[in-house]
């Protein structure tokens, strides 16, 4: 048997048995991406990444133009920046950046949806209002956004014959659901509108999927993290709003008593994701994934890992004290992620822990 060859029959052996995974299939498993890479480098693709301008988005948008593919970006800027595209121009060859053909339009236009899937081969869709705060505050335009909005894409890219449709769906659908770790299959009800969009989001791309025969697959995140997530404004994300607090020396606030718990999870592993969703075969359809670690980090836990990694650079945060009040309305308490069906079914390996990726991503905060 040639190497290729056994290569080939371990990946099958580890998709197929992803419980050993973790005992013997790590490799394989990373063999997988960096293989999905060269197979993506020798025969380039072009892809549609919707949200482009925010985090998620142009962290995908970099590893794409890296790995030589043409993208196509539609963003309103509602949420992103200009910035954000500015600095992965910066991060890639003048080549690589003249791959890229950036759209300005809104997904709520279904005009803007059709152009921007013209001849694209896989979409990642990541255009929403994410935050549950801000859907409570104003739930009519996550609404349009998150619901008409993805059906607008869902039915633009049905007509375009993409390959795949890979979108972002959230944890946030486990809703009330008590059981740790979250399993894909068991869902409770949801507890802000936010996710009642996300959860909407996945209904309609099962029927897509059942009626047209339409290749969706949703990636729901729990917590990611990382470069360029947004630091600003009163719906940010608790570890960029903690770590610019910190650094200004602001009062950094915990909702409730601290002992909440996230599965906080690098972007990188979100990157490795999406792209294995893309080209995933063709029997994964109509189906969702956890997108995580599969490790559970309190509040109270986290905030010392941020300040002692800005501590190695401002000592003076060292001593920092959170000031504690009361817990967020739509907030689960606990949330902790199976990763098992996205190892098995996608070979999706995360390669960061909470505490890598904290430390890769706190020197983007302190160069801001
Ligand atoms: N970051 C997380 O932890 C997390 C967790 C679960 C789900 N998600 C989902 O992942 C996706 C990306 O999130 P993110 O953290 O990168 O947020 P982000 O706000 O940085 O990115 C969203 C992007 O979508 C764009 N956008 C919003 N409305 C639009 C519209 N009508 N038309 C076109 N573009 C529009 C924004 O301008 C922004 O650039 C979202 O769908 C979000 O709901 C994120």
């Amino acid at each position: 048997m040639g190497t290729a060859q056994k290569r080939y029959v371990t990946i099958r052996f580890v998709v197929f048995y992803g419980q050993r995974a973790t005992e013997f299939g790590q490799q394989s498993f990373i063999m997988k991406y960096d293989q999905v890479k060269q197979d993506l480098k020798a025969n380039p693709k072009t892809w549609l990444i919707t949200g482009v301008a925010g985090f998620i988005g142009s962290n995908l948008l970099e590893t794409l133009l890296k790995l030589n593919q043409t993208v196509i970006g539609l963003d309103s800027f509602a949420t992103g920046y200009q910035h954000n595209l500015d600095e992965v121009q910066a991060l890639v060859t003048q080549e690589q950046w003249q791959r890229f053909t950036f759209i300005e339009g809104d997904i709520r236009n279904p005009k803007d949806c059709y152009k921007a899937c013209k001849g694209v081969d896989y979409v990642l869709h990541q255009a929403a209002l994410g935050s549950v705060p801000r859907s409570i505050d104003d739930p009519i335009t996550t609404n349009e956004t998150n619901i008409a909005g993805f059906l607008n894409m869902l039915v633009a890219a049905r007509d375009e014959e993409v390959k795949s449709f890979t979108y972002a769906a959230s944890s946030s659908t486990y809703g009330d659901h008590p059981s740790l770790p979250k399993v894909e299959e068991n869902i409770g009800n949801p507890l802000s509108p936010y996710a009642v969009t996300k959860y909407l989001n996945e209904l309609y791309a099962g029927v897509f999927a059942s009626t047209y025969g339409f290749k969706a697959i949703g990636l729901r995140y729990f917590n990611i993290f990382g470069r360029r997530q947004d630091p600003k404004g009163a719906y940010a994300a608790v570890i960029p709003k903690w770590t610019a607090a910190l650094i200004k020396g602001d009062t950094v606030y915990i909702n409730g008593d601290g002992e909440t718990s996230r599965d906080f999870c690098y972007i990188d592993n979100a990157v490795q994701a999406n792209v294995l969703a893309a080209v995933a075969d063709d029997e994964v359809k109509d189906n969702v994934f956890n997108v995580a670690v599969g490790d559970r980090t309190t509040l109270n836990d986290l905030f010392k890992a941020i300040k002692m990694n800005l501590a190695k650079t401002l000592p003076e945060v060292a001593t920092a004290k959170p000031v504690y009040r009361d817990f967020r309305a739509g907030d689960v308490r606990h949330s902790q992620a199976d990763i098992m069906k996205s190892k098995t079914l996608l070979g999706y390996q995360p390669t960061y822990k909470i505490k890598d990726g904290v430390s890769e991503a706190m020197p983007w905060y302190l160069n801001q």
